[in-house]
């Protein structure tokens, strides 16, 4: 009972301290300042580390390589800007005892970190807040070793998928991982958000398959599964880290694939039936055999959509045109339109980068594409009974009047639906037919741009209300999108973060709160949409 009252005078005391930097003796008021105050301490709380290769691994402002450090994981070039605020410094770690000081060193400032693995945040919040922080950018722990007895990989944070993917099929050509299919994913982002891709109807998530896992919590303690406890260890398989502590690693166990696979990729404008294409979509695609997952994506193209329907099948060629003449006669699927191959194959094939020709090699995806971003944004919804075809004519309307906003449609069913809804934070498991992306990309810089193709994206998501799940309009936490609510100053309110909360976690929202709330009491790890704590 005393915790009741005494906390939050705790929290209101270290809120003070670091949003009035000027006031405080303890706390350093320079850019310049903190690098010094951080730097000696660091080494008072690392081990195994000459000053020499502490100060090569935190860069100050001034430091000529901070700002290359800084833009090489900005993702979303809407956030690679002068205005967004710096980090006061960037500490990349070498070793788990550089994490530990760094968090212990940071908090001992009342500074903020923020915690950056593959920068692939939609939003950027792993590297821009409001407040000072540090940044903690785990690109070089990145370390994977797969063990094919046991059929695991312990892949650390700053790997990325396509160095999961290629280290895997380095060690065996029948086994895969069911996560993102964008090569340059983070893990430490992606794995603790969910992690969705192409063998989800036969495999799950990322999540699904997380067998252990270490995390250095608001201590500054390295824990492991077993220390964290099973209530950690299952909050940090889909509530995003970012609310709990700096995750270091995850041992995942490893799926079984077949030696040839199958892809095709279908297209259909609204000229050649489409509407009734994606009608009969939405009755198999959710249904139909677990080892096909076929993505459609919906394009506005001038004065029609351009409707493809994008396939993995674990299977062959011969076996997936028969299927498809039984339960989808309108794909019309030939073998013509299909090509075997291995499944690393298929993950270069899926993956969008310009990079990934045909015939690319593996190691294509072992390239991190430094520094580089389109400007980006996304939304998501989650649809529960089929659309009808007057309500589809009807957005398809709407998206040839707005020009640029397309939609993917990710089908679930499978596995999906046969995994209980509160066995991860992820929630949207059975009686979800599938998940809605919506997607808009573009290259004009100017703030204007900005403003037209985020309102298209805006104008979209009011449209398509009726269509989707509702109480709550459930979204899916990988695709971080901060129009569906935000914690203003990250320092309250559990009002605030049930908005968001609820879409992201449905019915686990309020177990997280209490995680968070006994883990890191005094909100030490917070953000935008981080897990509010409850006293
Ligand atoms: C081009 C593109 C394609 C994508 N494709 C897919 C897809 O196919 N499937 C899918 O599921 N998602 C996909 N995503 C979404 C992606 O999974 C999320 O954006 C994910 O959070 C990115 O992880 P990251 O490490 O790259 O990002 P970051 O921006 O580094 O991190 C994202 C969030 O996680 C936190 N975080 C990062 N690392 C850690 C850590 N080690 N410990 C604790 N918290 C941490 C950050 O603080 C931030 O809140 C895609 C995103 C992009 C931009
Ligand atoms: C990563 O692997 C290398 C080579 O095996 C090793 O020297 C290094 O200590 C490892 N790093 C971490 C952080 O585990
Ligand atoms: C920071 O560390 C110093 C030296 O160990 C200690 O005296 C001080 O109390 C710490 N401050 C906080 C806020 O933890
Ligand atoms: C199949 O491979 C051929 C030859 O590389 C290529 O021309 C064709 O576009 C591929 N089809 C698909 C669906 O990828
Ligand atoms: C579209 O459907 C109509 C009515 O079923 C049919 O007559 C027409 O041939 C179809 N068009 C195409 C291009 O398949
Ligand atoms: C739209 O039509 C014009 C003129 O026919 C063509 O040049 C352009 O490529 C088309 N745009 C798209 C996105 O298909
Ligand atoms: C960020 O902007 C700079 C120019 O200011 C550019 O050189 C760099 O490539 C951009 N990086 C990203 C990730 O957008
Ligand atoms: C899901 O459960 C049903 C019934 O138990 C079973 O028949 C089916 O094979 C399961 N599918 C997967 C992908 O586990
Ligand atoms: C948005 O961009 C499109 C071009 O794709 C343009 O036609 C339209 O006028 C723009 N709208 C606004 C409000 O800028
Ligand atoms: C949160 O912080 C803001 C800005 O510092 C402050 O105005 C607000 O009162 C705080 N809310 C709570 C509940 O502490």
């Amino acid at each position: 009972m005393e915790k009741l009252t005494y906390l939050p005078i705790t929290l209101f005391l270290l809120l003070t301290i670091s949003a009035s930097s000027s006031s405080s003796a303890e706390t350093p008021q320079t850019p310049q300042s903190v690098y010094e105050v951080f730097i000696q301490c660091l080494k008072q709380h690392t081990t195994n580390s000459s000053p020499t290769q502490l100060k090569n691994i935190v860069f100050s402002q001034t430091n000529v390589l901070f700002t290359s450090v800084l833009q090489n994981y900005i993702r979303n070039a809407r956030f690679n800007t002068t205005s967004a605020t710096k980090p006061l410094i960037i500490v990349t770690p070498l070793q788990e005892s550089h994490v530990q000081g760094a968090v212990i060193c940071a908090k001992n400032m009342s500074i903020q970190i923020k915690i950056r693995s593959g920068g692939h945040d939609y939003e950027g919040i792993s590297y821009i807040s409001k407040e000072p922080f540090i940044l903690l950018d785990l690109f070089n722990l990145r370390n994977i070793s797969v063990d094919m007895k046991q059929e695991t990989a312990v892949v650390q944070a700053g790997a990325v998928l396509g160095e999961v993917y290629y280290k895997i099929w380095e060690n065996s050509k029948v086994h895969g991982f069911p996560g993102g299919v964008c090569h340059s994913v983070g893990i430490g982002g992606t794995i603790t958000g969910g992690g969705y891709g192409n063998l989800l109807r036969k495999y799950g998530l990322s999540v699904d398959r997380v067998i252990d896992a270490q995390i250095v919590d608001s201590q500054g303690r390295l824990l492991d599964r077993k220390s964290m406890g099973g209530d950690l260890f299952w909050a940090i398989r889909g509530g995003g880290g970012s609310s709990f502590g700096v995750v270091l690693s995850y041992t995942v166990k490893l799926v079984s694939v077949p030696e040839t696979v199958t892809i095709f990729r279908v297209m259909k404008t609204l000229e050649e039936n489409a509407t009734d294409l994606v009608m009969q979509w939405q009755q198999v695609a959710p249904t139909t055999d677990d080892r096909l997952f076929m993505r459609l994506l919906l394009q506005p193209r001038n004065n029609t959509i351009l409707v493809s329907v994008v396939a993995l099948f674990l299977g062959g060629a011969d076996e997936v045109v028969s299927i498809m003449e039984k339960e989808f006669p309108l794909l019309g699927l030939k073998k013509e339109d299909c090509n075997e191959t291995s499944w690393i194959g298929s993950v270069i094939w899926w993956d969008n980068d310009q990079a990934f020709k045909n015939g690319a090699k593996p190691e294509t995806l072992l390239d991190r594409n430094l520094n580089s971003a389109r400007f980006l944004k996304r939304k998501s919804d989650y649809v529960q009974k089929p659309i009808s075809k007057n309500d589809l004519e009807l957005i398809w309307k709407k998206m040839i009047e707005l020009r640029n906003i397309g939609l993917a449609f990710n089908p679930y069913g499978g596995k999906m639906a046969n995994i209980s809804s509160d066995a991860t934070p992820f929630p949207h498991r059975a009686g979800n037919l599938f998940k809605v992306q919506y997607s808009v990309t573009w290259d004009d810089p100017s703030d204007f741009a900005a403003q037209n193709y985020t309102n298209e994206a805006k104008s979209l998501y009011s449209f398509m209300t009726p269509f989707v799940s509702q109480n709550p309009r459930s979204a899916f936490l990988n695709y971080r999108d901060l129009d569906i609510g935000i914690n203003h100053f990250g320092n309250n309110s559990f009002e605030e973060g049930k908005v968001y909360g609820l879409k992201y976690f449905n019915n686990n929202f309020d177990r997280l709160v209490k995680i968070k709330t006994a883990v890191d009491p005094n909100n030490y790890f917070r953000n935008k949409q981080s897990i509010p704590v409850k006293m």
